[in-house]
This record gives C-alpha cells, structure tokens and sequence, in this order.
C-alpha cells in the first residue's frame, strides 16, 4: 500500500527558522545543523539566499553554510530565488540549490516580487550556470492546495508550474501546500493533474500543519505512490509571506507514523527527538510534535 522507504527532507533550518520572532544565533543555528546531520538524513535544508531585508533570519547564510560540518552521503540544499542568491551560494560552496515559485500569482508577487512566468525567466540561467557547475536544482511550486490571498487553486495551475519546472531541468519538483489548508480528496485531485506531466519518483510532499492535516494529505500521497516528504524537526517554522502559516509537519511525527506502517527512513526517532528538544530549549520556544517517545 505505502513504499517500503520513504525518503525524508529536513527543512527546520530554512524553513523553521526562517519565520522564527527571535533572532537565532549563527552559532546555534551550526550546531543545530550538525546534531540534524547525526540522525540519519540524506538531505538538510540549510539556509536561503535571499534578500536579508526580505528575511532577516536567514542573514547569516554564507556563515551558517561555511560553518557546518558536511557529511559525506548528505546533501545541504539552500533556497536561491535570482542569480544573485545562486551566486552567493556557490560562493559558499553550495552543491545543491532550490529555485521557487508558486501556483497562485498573487503568491509568487508577495513572495518573491514578480509573476510566476518572470520566475521561471529568472531560473533559467540558474539552471544553465548549475549544469555547468555540476549543482542539483530543487523546484518548488507553492500554494498547491491553495492560496491565503487567491483561496482556491486550480490543481491545472499546479501541473502548468510543475511541468515548467520539470522542463527547465530541476530534478525534483516539491509541492507546498504553504498554509496547510489540503484535505486527502484535494491532495489526489491535484497529484493525479501533476503526474500528467512529472513521474512520480520526482515529485516530493512539503505540508504545512496549520490544522493538523498534514499527515493525513501525506499518507494519501504515499498511497499514491509519492515517496518524498519535506518535513521539520519540532514542527519549526512558517513562510513569512504566508499569513497565518505555522510550521511543516514534524519529522518525528512523519517517522513515527511511518514506522508503525512498516515504512522505512533511515532516521533514528531518539536523536531527532533528543535534536527537536535541542533546537526547542535553545530557541525558547516549545515543541509542536506530538510524538514523545521517551516520556
Ligand atoms: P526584489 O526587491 O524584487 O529584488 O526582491 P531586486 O533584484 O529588485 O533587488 C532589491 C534588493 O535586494 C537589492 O538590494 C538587491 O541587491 C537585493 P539594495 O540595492 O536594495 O540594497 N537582493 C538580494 N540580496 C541578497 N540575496 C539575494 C538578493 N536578490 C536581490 N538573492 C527577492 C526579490 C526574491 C530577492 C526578494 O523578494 C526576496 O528575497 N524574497 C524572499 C522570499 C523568501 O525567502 N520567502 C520564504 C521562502 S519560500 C517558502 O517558505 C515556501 C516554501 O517553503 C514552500 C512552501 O511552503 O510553499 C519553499
Ligand atoms: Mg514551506
């Protein structure tokens, strides 16, 4: 019913942090990446190359990439929206990035200040540097279940991007829904328009929790065949654009559940838990996940 292994991506020091009101120390942020590259993961989100007046958290971005330890077997992926950010992070010495868009215009404007096809313009020569450079492109359609300004989206919108995406090369294309508002019935109805144009091994699941359906809209993606999930450790985090957004689902949550349904991810529940408490008592804040193994 569910693959047998389930292949997780940690996004709790983008993702998570780019949205927290405190400002995390550069430091903290290092050792929370290296304690995250001892609990099993083959991909961590590290940090984004955007303009730090637009988000301020992610500031320390060539800091943070040239501090952290970098496993063999793991990649450390960062957001560049434009050629400034994917310069700055080959600079830093980044192997894999992510370019990121969305399905709903209004989105894309509030996001990243251009429409979704002066986006794509704007990925191109990324790509073309990026295949020269011998770097792996992520692509990231937002809003896919729909939109805090638009409301609904068209799950066509979402193939257009998709497809997009796929055509211009990235290697993976992941879905967001941003503001946590999919359901199982929207979550088919738009995978089943998107693997119209992208095979299925390319496609990952990015769920916010905002009402705690994430799990549910994953599980009815695995069943479809998905096996590719962005997920953060405690469930930090929310898009700074996105009103009202909490956190991604939490990666112990995720592995839990998939473990008790026989499906494998090479992640040790104890150190993510032991890391979720970490990060949480570092930053002052408390820990969403509802799973508590050792309690
Ligand atoms: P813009 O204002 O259109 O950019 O912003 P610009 O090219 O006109 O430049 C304006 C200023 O920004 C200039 O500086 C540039 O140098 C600077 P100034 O001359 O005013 O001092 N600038 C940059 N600085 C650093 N790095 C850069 C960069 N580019 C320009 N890369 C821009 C366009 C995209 C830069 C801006 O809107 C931005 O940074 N947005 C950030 C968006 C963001 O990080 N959002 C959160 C991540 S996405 C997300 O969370 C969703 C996701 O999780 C999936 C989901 O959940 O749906 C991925
Ligand atoms: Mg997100």
């Amino acid at each position: 019913r569910f693959p047998s292994f389930v292949t997780i991506k940690e996004m709790g020091p983008r993702d998570g942090l780019q949205n927290e009101k405190s400002v995390v120390s550069t430091d903290t942020k290092v050792q929370f990446i290296n304690r995250l590259s001892q609990c099993g993961y083959k991909s961590i989100e590290v940090t984004s190359f955007v303009s730090p007046k637009a988000v301020p958290q992610m500031a320390d971005n060539y800091q943070v990439f040239q501090q952290i330890q970098k496993f063999e077997g793991i990649s450390y992926p960062v957001l560049t929206p434009n050629m400034k950010g994917y310069d700055a992070a080959i600079q830093a010495g980044a192997k894999e990035v992510a370019v990121f868009t969305g399905a709903s215009e209004t989105f894309c404007q509030k996001n990243i200040n251009c429409s979704i096809e002066e986006s794509i313009r704007r990925f191109l020569p990324i790509m073309e540097k990026a295949n020269d450079n011998n770097v792996q492109v992520r692509g990231y359609v937002s809003c896919v279940m729909g939109c805090p300004f638009e409301g609904d989206i068209d799950p066509a919108a979402v193939r257009q991007v998709a497809k997009r995406l796929n055509e211009i090369g990235c290697y993976e294309i992941s879905l967001g829904d941003t503001i946590g508002i999919g359901t199982p019935e929207k979550t088919i109805a738009m995978l089943h328009e998107v693997l119209q144009e992208v095979p299925l091994e390319k496609l990952a699941l990015h769920c916010h929790n905002t009402y705690g359906r994430a799990i549910q809209n994953i599980l009815t993606g695995l069943e479809m065949g998905v096996s590719i999930v962005d997920s953060s450790i405690a469930s930090l985090g929310g898009c700074p654009y996105a009103p009202g957004a909490t956190g991604n689902v939490s990666t112990e949550d995720v592995v839990y559940v998939l473990s008790q349904l026989g499906v494998e991810t090479g992640l040790d529940l104890q150190k993510l838990e032991e890391t979720a408490n970490w990060i949480c008592a570092a930053i002052g804040r408390e820990n969403r996940s509802l799973y508590r193994g050792s309690e």
